[in-house]
């Protein structure tokens, strides 16, 4: 029987990444975390399409879409991203990285080029894919689409505690409110905004563990 293809979308740090990753190896799927993979364009861009004020030249970075190579490859049963061989896991989730991503994923040029990416990896099923416009654009005939939200004060703590616990040191005012301004450019951009699809299902986790998030996912998942 087909295994399934599960979309997960919503707001930033509701833990999509996290909970997919164990649904995945719970039901034995592939997970692939979208947001990784603006973030690795995000992470080459101020690297190779900065101006010396450090603003990134989006037209050199349209132009230069063809050097970069994103790949996932699993290192000690972790999926670790790498550009062009170099492994960038950690350098996408700085601060510098996370205030700049939303502008790049705002540009359809950079959404079209990891259009085919995203959607050949869930062509053959059995593919859990989290981001902000799964349910909507990539995945529209998905068999399953979730929606997770969470309250800001709930966000802000757990993003604070995941920077912390990868050595990153932070401050929680800044981690807020790059939290809402990336929601807010997310969520009124032009290309594939984020939004909840009409047939996707609701979850605010803000009261819920992630064990607790992770059952509920999986209760309304059918055997296959
Ligand atoms: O999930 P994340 O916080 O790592 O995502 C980083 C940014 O990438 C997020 O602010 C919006 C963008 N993104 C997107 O536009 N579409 C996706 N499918 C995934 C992420």
């Amino acid at each position: 029987m087909r295994k399934p293809v599960i979309a997960i979308d919503g707001y930033s740090s509701t833990g999509k990444s996290s909970i997919s990753k164990i649904i995945a190896q719970r039901l034995g799927l592939v997970h692939m975390d979208t947001g990784a993979l603006y973030r690795g364009i995000t992470y080459f861009a101020i690297k190779n399409c900065s101006d010396a004020d450090g603003a990134i030249d989006l037209d050199l970075l349209f132009s230069k879409l063809n050097e970069i190579k994103l790949r996932f490859k699993e290192v000690e049963t972790e999926l670790v991203l790498f550009l062009n061989d170099s492994d960038i896991s950690k350098e996408i989730r700085s601060n510098e990285v996370s205030s700049h991503v939303s502008l790049i994923a705002c540009q359809k040029e950079v959404r079209d080029f990891l259009m085919e990416t995203q959607r050949s990896i869930a062509s053959n099923g059995g593919v859990i894919m989290d981001g902000r416009d799964i349910g909507t654009v990539v995945l529209p005939d998905a068999d399953y689409k979730f929606f997770l939200t969470a309250s800001i004060e709930e966000r802000t703590k757990r993003r604070f505690l995941e920077l912390q616990g990868m050595g990153m040191g932070s401050n929680e005012d800044e981690v807020r409110q790059n939290l809402i301004t990336r929601d807010k450019i997310d969520s009124t951009r032009e290309v594939a905004p984020l939004k909840q699809a009409h047939d996707a299902i609701l979850i605010d986790n803000s009261k819920l563990t992630k064990q607790e998030t992770i059952a509920l996912i999986l209760s309304y998942i059918k055997e296959f």
